[in-house]
């Protein structure tokens, strides 16, 4: 394997494709709008099985309000539950009728002046990918003719998402087929990978309003943040197993990951037929520019500022801190005041200080995370099973 960067700069505008999904949801809300005169609100729910979270993006086709967005697990709505349950359509063509039962939602959309409802979950085989819902001021507002136009569009956009889903799930897995096939020292593939997924998160959702990724970004962050260092499986031992300092030599080698990791990407994308794939730009970000700094003093680049994808700079923060505060081949580990010192000092030199504010803001959650994902000493095979191989 070659050595020497061998991949180009590339695309690298922060977060190229982060909201994919959430903007083809937005196309087909424009579609459905077309659908008629007496659906007056629409909104799309998709569902995200490993967590059990619905993310509900609501459009307005009268009040011509922004798209809002929120956030529920399915296990809280029961109305909701027994419609994935039957797997049909439900329609409700009085909402009084419903507004006594246990469905709060039916009682603020009969509030806001909706009479009826058409809710039609969407499937991918067997799994759950989230819901239709529509609303009218009248009662009896859906007829058959138009519960069949529905019908059609909620098969696209089952389908939309049921594609996301499947190029991401499997890029996810060709990387972390990569991992355990490599010889990685075992805290690359184990606690400290989750670690840094899980502080990449609290980073990024503590970012200041104006600057904060929205959760499709946040969430596959949280799935891309650990394979950072993907690239090491392709240094040699005696340097990432070296247990003092690297010389310059060494050094100049193991930088090189950045770069390995960005063209093993590649690879993958190529070999595997990947390139449809959303967000595999923010994964190569992630691997090729984790090692940037904010003022320009990094590698591979030197790339500076907002010149630094956001991804990249949110898991250089997350990386870094984690590397102070636990044992490396080459350093013990840092205490947790003296890490926070230096990230603080360095906030602006090698760190987005926005990054830095938010993992300080947040020292509660951080000890959770520690905790959680306390290094064993000595792990024969690290547990492979709980959540991570739920495919
Ligand atoms: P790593 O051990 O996971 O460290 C990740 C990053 O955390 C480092 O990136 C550096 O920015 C920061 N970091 C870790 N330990 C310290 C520290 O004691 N002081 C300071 N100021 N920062 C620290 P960097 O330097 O680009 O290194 C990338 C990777 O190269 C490291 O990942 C590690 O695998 C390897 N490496 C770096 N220096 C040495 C070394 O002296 N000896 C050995 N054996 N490996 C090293
Ligand atoms: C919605 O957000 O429109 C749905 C909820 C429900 O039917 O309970
Ligand atoms: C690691 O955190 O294990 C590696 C760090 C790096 O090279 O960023
Ligand atoms: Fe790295
Ligand atoms: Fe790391």
């Amino acid at each position: 394997m070659g050595t020497e960067a061998a991949t180009p700069p590339g695309p690298a505008g922060p977060g190229l494709d982060q909201t994919t999904l959430g903007r083809r949801v937005v196309a087909m809300h424009a579609q459905l709008r077309e659908l008629g005169p007496r659906v007056a609100r629409i909104a799309i729910a998709v569902h995200d099985e490993a967590t059990g979270v619905l993310r509900t993006f609501v459009d307005s086709t009268d009040g011509g309000s922004p798209l809002t967005c929120y956030e529920r697990p399915l296990a809280q709505v029961p109305s909701l539950l027994a419609v994935a349950g039957s797997r049909r359509p439900r329609l409700i063509d009085d909402l009084d009728v419903l507004a006594a039962s246990d469905s709060e939602h039916a009682t603020a959309l009969r509030r806001a002046g909706y009479r009826s409802s058409y809710t039609v979950p969407l499937f991918g085989g067997e799994h759950l990918l989230g819901f239709v819902f529509l609303d009218s001021t009248e009662p009896g507002g859906f007829d058959t003719a138009l519960r069949e136009r529905i019908g059609v569009y909620a098969e696209l956009l089952a389908t939309l998402i049921a594609h996301d889903r499947a190029s991401i799930h499997t890029l996810r897995g060709a990387v972390r087929t990569a991992l355990r096939f490599s010889r990685l020292r075992d805290e690359e593939t184990g606690e400290h990978v989750m670690r840094v997924g899980h502080y990449a998160r609290l980073i990024a959702r503590g970012l200041p309003p104006a600057r904060r990724p929205d959760d499709e970004f946040i969430e596959y962050l949280f799935d891309f943040a650990p394979l950072h260092d993907l690239g090491k499986i392709g240094i040699p031992d005696h340097v990432l197993l070296k247990p003092g300092r690297l010389d310059a030599a060494e050094q100049a080698l193991m930088r090189t990951h950045v770069s390995v990791g960005a063209g093993l990407i590649d690879t993958m994308v190529r070999e595997f037929g990947l390139d449809t794939v959303h967000h595999v730009s923010m994964l190569r970000n992630v691997i090729l520019y984790h090692h940037e700094n904010h003022d320009g003093s990094g590698y591979p680049h030197g790339l500076s500022g907002e010149g630094i994808p956001l991804e990249a700079r949110i898991t250089k923060v997350a990386d870094t801190f984690d590397a102070l505060t636990t044992v490396r081949p080459y350093k013990p580990a840092w205490g947790l005041d003296e890490a926070q010192a230096f990230l603080r000092e360095q906030a602006g030199r090698l760190f987005d200080p926005d990054c830095v504010a938010a993992l300080l803001a947040s020292p509660a959650q951080v000890a959770a995370i520690r905790e959680r994902f306390r290094e064993q000493p000595e792990t024969p095979e690290s547990p492979q099973g709980a959540g991570a191989g739920t495919a």
